[in-house]
């Protein structure tokens, strides 16, 4: 079989089983099988040869019972860095490049990352802030290991410590000017509608916590004023329909200057804050 016919019938075989952009995705395949660079498949074609053709079947088949294309290929690239992903860990979102935005607007010298899943938001808020150093914290410890593996991988190994435990619970630390988070924010009743890609493959403690969403709000609004700086910064994602009670759940615990921020399709995306 052709290259081209073998990435014809993935297709075919990807949107049968509800694959939303199964023609990128069959792609994306086959340069992993065949070692090719992302996005120059139509110009390398002839790497793919019997070998790559065998590999990309398998790949497909993995698609087809919809394992995300990041969990298939081990890899996401995260604001221009690559990070491994595993299935103990979030599959980082483009959404969350927001929060690091907002995080690099202003200046930070030691950050506090709560539910670090791979590290991506910690480590990329150390690589682009040369100098400053952070924790990130979680309660896998599958994902800690990931987020290590990344930290090295980067050689930000001597600037990110990890930290296992109940969101501060434990920590032993305090000082910080900047905390970012990114908690599991989906409410245990809506996760029966979510793709299968969230529902049977990624991590369900990363996504839920099985009430209504807010449970790590609360502790995070609660807790966090013992560990940060005076004026230190607050930024958090939220789910679109939390742009008004998360910032209430701050207000009531004393934070100050309390932003929401929207993304481009003007939904609630962020909310920014600072402690007194
Ligand atoms: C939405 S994921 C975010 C992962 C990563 N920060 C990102 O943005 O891609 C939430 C993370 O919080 C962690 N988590 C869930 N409950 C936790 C808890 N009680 N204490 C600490 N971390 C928790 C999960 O294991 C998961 O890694």
């Amino acid at each position: 079989m052709s290259p081209q016919d073998a990435l014809r019938a993935a297709v075919a075989r990807l949107r049968a089983a509800g694959v939303e952009d199964a023609a990128g995705d069959a792609r994306r395949l086959m340069e992993h099988a065949a070692g090719i660079t992302p996005g120059l498949l139509s110009t390398q074609r002839e790497r793919v040869d019997e070998a790559a053709l065998a590999r990309f079947a398998g790949l497909v088949a993995q698609r087809e019972s919809r394992v995300p294309v990041a969990q298939i290929i081990g890899r996401r690239a995260f604001f221009g860095r690559d990070f491994r992903v595993t299935e103990a860990t979030l599959d980082p979102r483009p959404e969350t490049e927001h929060l690091v935005e907002q995080a690099l607007a202003e200046p930070f010298s030691l950050v506090l990352d709560l539910g670090t899943g791979t590290g991506c938001i910690l480590l990329t808020l150390l690589a682009e802030r040369p100098g400053s150093r952070g924790i990130g914290t979680d309660i896998s410890a599958a994902a800690l290991a990931i987020a290590r593996e990344n930290a090295d991988c980067l050689g930000l190994g001597d600037r990110a410590r990890f930290h296992h435990g109940d969101w501060l619970e434990g920590l032993g630390m305090d000082g910080f000017d900047l905390v970012v988070s990114n908690p599991p924010y989906i409410a245990g009743s809506e996760m029966a509608s979510l793709a299968p890609e969230l529902r049977l493959h990624e991590p369900r403690a990363a996504l839920t916590d099985e009430g209504d969403g807010l449970a790590a709000y609360h502790v995070i609004a609660r807790d966090l004023p013992e560990v940060m700086a005076p004026g230190g910064r607050l930024v958090l994602e939220i789910g679109h329909e939390q742009g008004e009670t998360v910032p209430a759940i701050l207000a009531r615990a004393g934070f100050a200057e309390i932003r929401l921020h929207r993304d481009l399709a003007g939904k609630p995306r962020i909310v920014t804050a600072r402690a007194v």
